[in-house]
Parts: structure tokens; C-alpha cells; sequence
């Protein structure tokens, strides 16, 4: 067994939390930097969490292949701890997935399935467990059920959020993809500040909680398209649309003004953190995740300009 180039793991977890402070709005909110996560995102903390469990059970031999259906960054997280471990990785991505997405992962050395499921997650993890079943190498980390997920939230980013804030929690926001990060960060804060408001962000888009229809939106890691069965473990107290173009609004000021180049999703946090800031009042502390990197977005909308103009980049000939 490989065990001298697994040091990236160690680099997993254990991110900074930041004060923001909008000097616009005289709020101040706490944001956890999980975009710093050797591959970019809060899934590092799930791959390295369920590869090292699997090995560790027995469930992982030499020619065992790890087998997951991802839009993006759990399949790039899979794909760079496999690789630090040694074991071949194989995703499953719809066709509408961005091309940097994909050549992250194949620049780690994992193999990309596509597949045609117009945006629906349920078509790929089908499809890994059609695979799974003809061919005993395949491990599925199965990140949508699997309760690890939900639990290694609870014990470590959970746990590093207690610690980072200093005093009472009044409320956590953050979006759902699997849910756990909501439902094992939310379990975590409730039992120590069981007053605190445990808040799901939803796209206007797509507010499934809401008990809205679904159409198609812009905020890349969260809501795909099904409330997920991991999100019924969550102590949630509410949930708040944000509009895809208000998220993006949003990220673009967090790269500008405050230098932090992050993803879509950390827009829409925020935008949902200062809103519940503003509504509990002076000196209350509301705590939000930004979870991945700017660089995944280079194809998408979030780095073209809007119609009206408001993030023109400054440019100057001469
Ligand atoms: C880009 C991104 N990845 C992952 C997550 C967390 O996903 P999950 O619900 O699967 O833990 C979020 C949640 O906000 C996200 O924005």
C-alpha cells in the first residue's frame, strides 16, 4: 500500500474563518474558507474522510476503483485524494458539466464517464450502481446517502466552527447539495447553542423547500433538482431563496472588494448571512461556508458581464 505521497490529506480540514465586514450595511459576518482546501472545495473533507475509512475497513484493494457520480467538486476532491492514495477513480458527469471541471479531474488522472441527464443527478448515480453491480473493483463513496458524509461534518467542520467563533452562534447558512454539510454542521452548532437558527440558501430558481417547481439556475454546487435524503438529518429552522444573478452579484463584490475569489455558491451564503444579520440585530453572530474556488467558474456566467454594465472590469490602455 502507497503511503509516501498522501500528504495533500493532511492539508484537508482545520480551514480559516474570516470576519467580513460590509461597511455598506455596518455588518460584520463570519465566513469559513473551505475554497482553501488543497482541491478547492468542502468535498476534500468527504474524499479523504470515506477513502480513508474504506481502506481502513478493507473495503479498498490495490485494484479497486473508486466510482462516483459528481457535477464537479466532489469528483476533482475524489479524484486528487485517490490519487494521493494510489487508487484509480472513474467519474460520472452529465455532458453539461464545464470543461474546467473536467480537465481538473483529468489532469489528477481519473477517468470521466459523460452522460446525457440534462442536469439530473439521479441518471449518473443510477448508472454507478448498474456498474457496481457487474463489477466487484467498483467502491461507491455514494456521497448522497452515505451517512458519513453527515457525520465527519459533525466532527470536524462542525467542531472547527465551535471553536473559531468567539461566544454564542445565533445562526449557520449555508446551501445543500447532499445536505449533510448543512445537516452535520447544523447538528453540531444546535447542541451547543440550541437557540441558534439553522438556515438552508436556496436559488429563487430552484426553492424545492420552498415547495417551488424547479428550473434551471446558476448557483453550481447546490440544489440539483430533489431534496436529498442526508438534508431530513438537518435541525433546520428556515430557508431563504437567492436569485442566481443576486449570488453572482454577490461573489463578484466578495473577488472585488474583498479579494476572496470564490465560487457562486459563496455568493449566494453570504448574500443569505448579511440578510439574517440585519434581521436578529447588532453583535449577533451568523456564520456562513464559502465553499469553492473562482476558477471552476471561468465558463460560466459568473465570469461574463451583466446586460447593465456593474462588473465591467477596469481596464486601461496606455
Ligand atoms: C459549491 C458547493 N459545494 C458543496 C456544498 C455542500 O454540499 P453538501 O450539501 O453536499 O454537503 C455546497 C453547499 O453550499 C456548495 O456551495
Amino acid at each position: 500500500m502507497r503511503k509516501d505521497t498522501r500528504a495533500v490529506i493532511g492539508l484537508i480540514g482545520n480551514t480559516p474563518m474570516l470576519k467580513l465586514y460590509f461597511q455598506d450595511r455596518g455588518i460584520t459576518i463570519y465566513a469559513k474558507c473551505e475554497f482553501i482546501n488543497p482541491s478547492g472545495s468542502i468535498k476534500d473533507r468527504f474524499a479523504a474522510r470515506v477513502l480513508l475509512d474504506a481502506e481502513q475497513r478493507g473495503l479498498l484493494k490495490p485494484d479497486s476503483i473508486v466510482l462516483e457520480c459528481s457535477s464537479g467538486n466532489t469528483g476533482i476532491a475524489l479524484s486528487m485524494v485517490g490519487a494521493a492514495m494510489g487508487y484509480r477513480v472513474m467519474i460520472l458527469m452529465d455532458s453539461i458539466a464545464s470543461r474546467e471541471r473536467r480537465q481538473l479531474i483529468h489532469q489528477l488522472g481519473a477517468e470521466l464517464i459523460t452522460f446525457e441527464g440534462d442536469g439530473r443527478y439521479q441518471v449518473g448515480i443510477e448508472k454507478s450502481k448498474q456498474m457496481a453491480a457487474t463489477d466487484s473493483r467498483y467502491f461507491l463513496p455514494r456521497q448522497f446517502e452515505n451517512p458519513l458524509n453527515l457525520q465527519d461534518h459533525e466532527q470536524s467542520t462542525g467542531q472547527e466552527i465551535l471553536r473559531q467563533i468567539p461566544g454564542r452562534i445565533d445562526a449557520f447558512v449555508n446551501g445543500y447539495g447532499t445536505g449533510a454539510t448543512l445537516a452535520g454542521c447544523g447538528i453540531a452548532i444546535k447542541k451547543r447553542y440550541p437557540t441558534a437558527k439553522i438556515i438552508a440558501m436556496e436559488p429563487a430558481e430552484q426553492a424545492l423547500l420552498a415547495g417551488e417547481y424547479p428550473y434551471c439556475h446558476q448557483i453550481e454546487g447546490v440544489a440539483d433538482g430533489f431534496i436529498p435524503e442526508l438534508l431530513h438529518g438537518a435541525p433546520l429552522d428556515g430557508h431563504v431563496k437567492v436569485a442566481s444573478a443576486d449570488a453572482m452579484a454577490m461573489t463578484r463584490r466578495l473577488h472585488r472588494e474583498f479579494g476572496l475569489l470564490v465560487g457562486t455558491s459563496s455568493g449566494a451564503n453570504v448574500t443569505v448571512a448579511l440578510q439574517l444579520a440585519s434581521e436578529l440585530g447588532p453583535g449577533a453572530n451568523v456564520v456562513t461556508l464559502l465553499c469553492d474556488r473562482a476558477e471552476r467558474y471561468f465558463s460560466t456566467q459568473l465570469f461574463h458581464e451583466p446586460e447593465d454594465g456593474s462588473a465591467v472590469p477596469k481596464t486601461a490602455v496606455v
